[in-house]
């Protein structure tokens, strides 16, 4: 098992381009199986979990290759139907790639076996299934098919109207794509709007989609079936999410000025900088722009006081993945931060909440779990430890940037491996962006 040891920083320094964005590299390899003709994606994240999507669609069919520092060029199957895979597709540590995999395979006249890793095999999936079976698709799986393996045979799927329970981006991009090659229509509403990656890039493939919001304030999206995507050009950009946990770096660590280029600010993804504003916390922005039909901004952090936050209802889809780091900088914020209404948290490549709260407060937090959050008093110093990510990326990487903003004492973070899946540049960043 590898480990780090971390020695506290004295600041954060340069102009750095974040890796390419998790969610929508995975979406522009499947609209790339999907479509007719070739794809090139510019600014490709090769990292695990992308990987995995990407093999599973030349499992499928799609033929890939690697024409430059991350860029690949991806021939698709284009409204023909997808090869039946002489294998199990294991989707590694991914949730997307399962769940959006899932809607693809569904909708298709092919039987495939759909697997992943010890903690992805723990995750919930009935929340895929139960719509996917609803459109006619025949479902078989683990714990009453609420678990990966699942067995699927695809069929001509029929659109239907779901309501979904959660908001999740992973179960309306799986019936979206499942949708793309049914009959009729598929309509989703969602109570909260999840990261709308899934909406903007079928757009960008010319596959026509009706969004709108309820009097109720519920969000819909609408999408007619037999609809194929057209190859595009896609250039990713930088991943809000991975660059998360250097504005908290450049925040906390006093004399830092970070400058972050062409990352996507996507308000459905961009909450951090809400929960921000309410800590008294502006970033400068420039540089505003637009790529693969999302924004994108150069962000300037440098260090400021950091006030307590309330954080949840409609702000925690936005900011979901951002918990973890966000719970590390209200460690450092003065007075109580309550983040609620997050109990996804505990269904993620970890339990989030008791994860964060039990290695945190090994390095002198004041944090407490909540049943769908966490309670945080600040500010407090923090010191070096002994700590572990669970096998958990985003763990591993909060539990890096607490040990540079420790006060005293080295801070080994054991099991980080799993950084791999979604951030591999992190760990040669705490060179190249650290001072000591
Ligand atoms: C993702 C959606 C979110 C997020 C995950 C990526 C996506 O999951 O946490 O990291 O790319 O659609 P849920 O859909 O489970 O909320």
């Amino acid at each position: 098992m590898q480990s780090w040891r971390i020695t506290p920083a004295k600041r954060v320094r340069g102009v750095w381009r974040p890796p390419g964005d998790k969610s929508i590299t995975h979406r522009a390899v499947i609209l790339g199986l999907l479509a007719r003709g070739t794809t090139e994606i510019e600014g490709f994240l090769e990292a695990d979990d992308c990987l995995r999507t990407l093999q599973i669609a030349q499992q499928l069919g799609a033929q890939a290759e690697r024409v430059g520092e991350a860029r690949w060029r991806i021939t698709g199957v284009g409204g023909t139907l997808l090869h039946e895979p002489s294998d199990v597709l294991d989707a590694g540590n991914s949730g997307t790639t399962a769940r959006l995999m899932a809607g693809v395979l569904a909708s298709q006249p092919i039987f495939s076996v759909l697997t992943g890793d010890a903690s992805l095999r723990r995750r919930p999936m009935r929340r895929i299934v139960e719509p996917l079976r609803q459109m006619g698709a025949q479902i078989d799986g683990r714990a009453d098919a609420t678990r990966l393996p699942l067995s699927i045979r695809g069929d001509a799927l029929r659109g239907i109207r779901y309501l979904t329970p959660v908001a999740s981006a992973q179960v309306k991009s799986c019936l979206l794509l499942a949708g793309l090659n049914a009959q009729g229509i598929t309509e989703i509403t969602e109570p909260v709007l999840s990261r709308d990656h899934t909406e903007r890039m079928l757009q960008a493939f010319g596959v026509e989609l009706e969004t709108r919001l309820s009097t109720a304030g519920a969000h819909c999206v609408r999408l007619r079936g037999g609809q194929v995507p057209e190859a595009q050009g896609v250039r990713v950009p930088g991943d809000f999410s991975s660059a998360a946990f250097w504005i908290v770096a450049a925040l906390l660590l006093p004399g830092s000025d970070l400058v972050i280029e062409r990352v996507g600010v996507n308000p459905t993804r961009t909450g951090l900088l809400q929960a921000l504003a309410q800590a008294g916390v502006h970033l400068e922005w420039s540089a505003i722009d637009e790529q693969a039909g999302e924004p994108v901004a150069t962000l300037r952090v440098r260090p400021q006081p950091v006030g307590a936050m309330r954080i949840g209802g409609a702000l925690v889809p936005s900011l979901i993945d951002e918990v973890p780091i966000l719970a590390l900088l209200a460690t450092q914020a003065e007075g109580e931060t309550e983040i609620r209404d997050a109990a996804e948290l505990r269904v993620k490549e970890s339990d989030r909440i008791e994860a964060i709260a039990t290695e945190l407060r090994k390095m002198g937090a004041a944090i407490e779990p909540l049943p769908d959050g966490l309670r945080i008093r600040g500010a407090t110093p923090l010191h070096g430890a002994h700590v572990r990510s669970y096998g958990d990326h985003r763990i591993a990487m909060t539990l890096a940037i607490a040990g540079l903003i420790a006060h005293t004492g080295e801070t080994l973070v054991e099991d980080v491996e799993c950084v791999q899946t979604s951030f591999p540049e992190f760990e040669q960043l705490l060179h190249t962006l650290v001072e000591r």
